[in-house]
């Protein structure tokens, strides 16, 4: 039994003081939430603020990035044991915008994917194509190429100690949507591939999230698919409004 998950995507947004503001109200929306689990991914400098202030409460927090060493001579980047101090369950990986603009390779993601794993953060994995791949029926290829990599050497996994999201490129920040079938083709592709990977029951485990221009207006629709298990929300994610509608429509 996969328990839905919707995880707010903050990006580069919010001054410490924005955040804890909307974590406040978000707090009080989903003060006895069940049936489905609530995590925001605040950027690193309100990080602290808002994990403090979900401590007794049901949201779960995760950073949008982390580098794989635990520390050292790395000047601008944030290890795994920093984010575990702060309380993070959850940490983004390989998201398309750092791959884009930071030249995130898959061997990065893997190396990260490693180092969160050994941590014991749950790393959110992205995978997703581009416009012109998808024009070009590459979506499966590139997908499973971006998966596999980014899990290289990780020769065990239960199911449970990783989430992935799958985010077609075309589709964040823009508007437009995969179609619900569409996205749930590539989530049953995702399960195939991890099945094959690993075992047909950490398959059955492991949570695959759509994401790209997820609303209150479409999340509907996303959830009522077998292999769509939640949401990572950005731009919806950052108004208390929207970003509660969206987590209390999964539980209808
Ligand atoms: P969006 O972003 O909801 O604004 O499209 C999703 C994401 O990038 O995670």
């Amino acid at each position: 039994m996969r328990i839905p998950l919707i995880v707010g995507n903050w990006k580069m947004n919010l001054t410490t003081k924005e955040a804890a503001s909307l974590v406040e109200k978000l707090k009080s929306r989903f003060s006895n939430i069940e049936g489905v689990e609530v995590a925001v991914c605040p950027p690193f400098t309100s990080l602290e603020t808002v994990s403090k202030l979900c401590k007794e409460s049901s949201i779960h927090v995760g950073a949008q990035n982390m580098f794989w060493e635990e520390q050292g001579a790395y000047t601008g980047e944030i290890s795994p044991l920093m984010l575990k101090d702060l309380g993070c369950k959850y940490v983004i990986l390989g998201h398309s915008e750092r791959r884009q603009f930071f030249g995130e390779t898959n061997e990065n993601v893997s190396r990260k994917v490693k180092s969160a794993l050994k941590h014991n953060i749950i790393p959110i994995i992205c995978v997703g194509e581009t416009l012109a791949q998808r024009e070009a029926g590459e979506t499966d290829r590139v997908c499973r190429e971006q998966l596999q990599e980014s899990l290289k050497g990780i020769d065990n996994l239960e199911g449970n100690e990783i989430v992935v999201a799958y985010e077609p490129v075309w589709a964040i920040g823009t508007g437009k949507t995969a179609s619900p079938k569409d996205a749930d083709h590539v989530a049953n592709f995702i399960r195939l591939i991890l099945a094959n990977m690993y075992s047909a029951k950490t398959a059955e485990r492991v949570r695959i999230l759509y994401g790209g221009s997820v609303k209150p207006e479409n999340i509907v629709e996303f959830m009522a698919q077998p292999n769509i298990d939640g949401a990572l929300v950005g731009g919806a994610s950052l108004k208390a409004d929207s970003f509660g509608e969206i987590v209390h429509l999964c539980l209808v």
